[in-house]
């Protein structure tokens, strides 16, 4: 697969010869020295891998970062900033950051602030990054619990997809990826939603095709709202109770969840929201829980959990009062931005969830 997908001033490259694409390009421009941000599990898995395949004369840093989500705050950022001005890092310099969401959200906003900005590529190993983390410009960190609270949006020079290196993610983290896919589905096309109701077995031969769609879908929304007036937040679908979610149990780390993982709870909720507010069908809301619950494992919330989790939504800007802010579908493949959901159906919600028997 070859395949390159190009925005006004960015451009997305899908090929197994990835490295040595980036490698050709970066060796055809001014720049000075390369920066390569990894976290220590892609340091191990995808490093060697990528300078094998990766020919220069430039020479190269390498910075280690600690995985996790718990790493992604303005801490990390001023250790990888003093650690780019110790290894004497210049307006010429180019970071490329060699990992998961992670590693390019908070990659892209460190080298969108270095100096005021410096060139840089990401090359996502997740398949979370892949489809969706390192597409689309949006950079930053958390602060405290709340995720992506400070960033900015700022498009990379490029982006390189390999999935061959999808070989050595944990199947769990095989899933969190799986959830943005699906998502893509729900917003944008039936006929891509029903390929994965079609798919047995979830390896990385299966899904080369849908992740180049994936990739597609998200493109393309990005394209036309880059800075997210309407269109673009179709891509929260799932998100309003999937991130208050993600956010309440990194307080709780024994019931600790991944990013996609509380997103498919939240798309089972929103799409629940949509049968009582927006005539979405009965049936397809349990097609929606049926295929979610073929991939992902319950999660038990008490009612402590939910009302906390409810307190978290209000924290997004676009909330206001006891009307939390919502994408609901009206059919599969068809959603609809600002839909006002009152307090009471969220716990209704909840308890539909509940009673599942996934
Ligand atoms: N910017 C955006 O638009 C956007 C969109 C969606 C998600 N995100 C962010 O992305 C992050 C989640 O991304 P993620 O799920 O990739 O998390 P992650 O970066 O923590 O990666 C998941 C785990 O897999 C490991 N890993 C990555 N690639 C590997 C490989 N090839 N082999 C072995 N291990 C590998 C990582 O070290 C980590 O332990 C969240 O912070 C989320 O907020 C951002
Ligand atoms: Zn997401």
């Amino acid at each position: 697969m070859n395949e390159r997908i190009s925005f006004d001033n960015s451009e997305i490259i899908v090929s197994q010869t990835a490295e040595n694409e980036l490698s050709n390009w970066i060796n055809s421009m001014a720049y000075s020295k390369i920066f390569i941000l990894v976290d220590e599990n892609t340091h191990v898995h995808c490093l060697t891998k990528f300078l094998k395949n990766f020919p220069t004369e430039l020479p190269i840093e390498v910075i280690e970062i600690p995985a996790g989500e718990e790493n992604k705050t303005i801490t990390t950022c001023v250790q990888v900033w003093e650690s780019l001005a110790d290894l004497k890092a210049d307006r010429n310099s180019v970071l490329i950051n060699l990992g998961g969401g992670v590693v390019t959200d908070l990659g892209g906003f460190i080298a969108s602030t270095y100096r005021r900005g410096i060139d840089f590529f990401h090359f996502p190993t997740s398949l979370l990054a892949m489809v969706d983390a390192a597409i689309g410009g949006k950079n930053g960190v958390d602060l405290g619990s709340l995720k992506n609270q400070v960033g900015v949006i700022q498009f990379p020079t490029k982006v390189y997809v390999n999935t061959t290196y999808l070989n050595t993610l944990p199947p769990k983290e095989m899933k969190s990826g799986l959830a943005e896919m699906l998502k893509h589905g729900l917003i944008k096309g039936l006929a891509y939603w029903e390929k994965f109701e079609q798919m047995h077995q979830m390896n990385i031969s299966a899904l080369d095709e849908l992740i180049l769609e994936s990739i597609q879908i998200k493109s393309s929304i990005v394209q036309k709202d880059p800075n997210e007036n309407g269109l673009r937040k179709t891509l929260n679908f799932g998100h309003t109770l999937g991130h208050a979610i993600e956010s309440h149990f990194l307080n709780h780390p024994q019931k600790y969840l991944l990013h996609g993982e509380a997103i498919a709870v939240g798309m089972i909720l929103a799409s629940f929201l949509s049968v009582q507010l927006n005539q979405f069908s009965e049936n397809d809301l349990s097609r929606i829980s049926a295929l979610i619950g073929k991939y992902f494992t319950k999660i038990e919330f008490t009612s402590k959990d939910i009302s906390q989790i409810i307190e978290l939504t209000k924290f997004d800007k676009k909330n206001f009062g006891n009307q939390v802010n919502f994408v609901l579908l009206d059919q599969i493949g068809k959603c609809k931005i600002d839909c006002q959901v009152p307090e009471s159906l969220i716990n209704d919600a909840f308890n539909y969830y509940d009673s599942l028997k996934l």
